[in-house]
């Protein structure tokens, strides 16, 4: 048998390498505690569950959904954009839900991508959006984010030609990794350089929803003429905790929407109709869901940042997302950090280096993880020791 080139070729997903590694630790019988994956731990809402249930009953419900999926979910969709963001949106042209924010990254590529092509993406990022590019057969040029640009791409440092050979650009605020987050004000330069370039802009907005001290992200369709240059993907995952039902969707520019759209009714069979009316609930019903849980990870936030300063990391607390991006000490990698707080103390954090070259001298840390078990692990954080440069632990 021989696999093709583009899967052998292909990095292994990041996070199948720390479950590995977690699943070796407590096979020998060792208690871990992770902070590694951005999977929101509280159950989803009642309500939408309720929702779920009943229709999961309707045997209307039990073929296959429509690939555009049901105009209901796409109205829902709709309205929600204009209340939460004062963007309108034509619910049959500009809307698609998706199964899951990722299934739009994924294949999106397939659109745009001719050989010889190239995408723009962030570094550090969502792996997901190199990747995808590379399947497609496109090269990714990769935008650094760094700490002193606030982790936004500096547009006029991406050389002339590498703009003229760009087909789309990727971006993401609130941020995974870092946390980072953008104003109207940069994404109104983003659309100036999509229109310079003949650009589309693709921005993953899963975040928006997850926020504290009273910050709310803003959409990218709000900057002007967005709608004339590219999409926003956005997701129900980490907004009402539903990452395991896969759901979300994409708006904006109607041909970039219309192109998703004719590829994935060619590839996949649409979103099950159960779970498109719990999606219907979970946007048009109560949100107080929202605000509480942004209460708990904020606090959590707090008690993360603080202990992470009192161990010697160097850590911004951030205004969103649900990931506390932390420098690691003088002396290590992000990876030997990584390995030594496993190691000595039995906690998972994520290396920096797996989002990407600029991630190298960072770890991300979920918020992610229940109560009970974040009091454990910073515990046990506040029991590792610092054997690389002992003399300047803040201790
Ligand atoms: C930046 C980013 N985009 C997309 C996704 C995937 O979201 P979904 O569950 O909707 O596929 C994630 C998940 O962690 C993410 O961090």
């Amino acid at each position: 048998m021989k696999i093709a080139r583009r899967i052998e070729n292909l990095p292994p997903y990041l996070f199948v390498e720390i479950i590995n590694k977690i699943n070796e630790k407590r096979a020998k019988g060792e208690e871990v505690i992770s902070f590694a994956i951005g999977d929101p731990d509280m159950p989803t809402p009642p309500h939408i569950i309720e929702r779920l249930c009943q229709a999961a009953q309707d045997p209307a419900n039990h073929r296959y959904p429509e690939a555009a999926s049901l105009p209901e979910l796409r109205q829902a969709v709709a309205k929600w954009y204009k209340k939460r963001f004062d963007v309108s949106l034509d619910a049959d042209s500009e809307v698609l839900p998706l199964i899951g924010a990722k299934d739009g990254i994924a294949h999106i590529p397939f659109c745009f991508i001719d050989p010889g092509d190239v995408a723009l993406v962030p570094d550090p990022g969502y792996p997901v959006y190199p990747v995808s590019t590379m399947l497609a057969g496109g090269t990714p040029y990769y935008m650094s984010l760094t700490k002193e640009n606030k982790y936004l791409p500096d547009l006029n440092s991406i050389p002339e030609d590498i703009a003229k050979k760009t087909k789309f650009m990727w971006l993401n605020y609130p941020n995974n990794p870092t946390g980072a987050v953008a104003n109207l004000d940069f994404f109104n330069g983003v659309v100036e350089y999509a229109r310079k370039y003949n650009i589309s802009i693709f921005h993953d907005a899963p975040y928006t929803e997850v926020a504290f001290d009273d910050y709310k992200p803003v959409s990218f369709m709000q900057a002007d003429g967005a709608n004339d240059v590219g999409i926003e993907i956005h997701s129900l995952s980490k907004t009402y905790n539903m990452t395991g039902w896969r759901i979300g969707m994409a708006v904006g520019n109607a041909e970039i929407i219309g192109a998703l759209k004719t590829l994935k009714s060619n590839l996949d069979s649409g979103i099950p109709q159960a779970i498109q009316y719990a999606a219907i609930e979970a946007l048009t019903g109560p949100q107080d869901c929202i605000q509480q849980h942004n209460d708990i990870y904020q606090r959590r936030r707090d008690l993360v940042v603080d202990m992470l300063r009192s161990i010697g990391l160097e850590v911004e607390p951030p205004k969103a997302s649900l990931y506390v991006w932390a420098k690691v000490p003088e002396g290590y990698t992000s990876i030997e950090l990584a390995n030594d707080f496993l190691e000595q103390v039995g906690v998972v954090v994520t290396p920096g280096i797996g989002y990407g070259k600029n991630g190298e001298g960072y770890v991300r840390l979920s918020l992610t993880i229940p109560d009970a078990g974040l009091v454990k692990g910073l515990s046990r954080l506040a029991g590792w020791r610092n054997t690389k440069n002992k003399f300047r632990t803040k201790r």
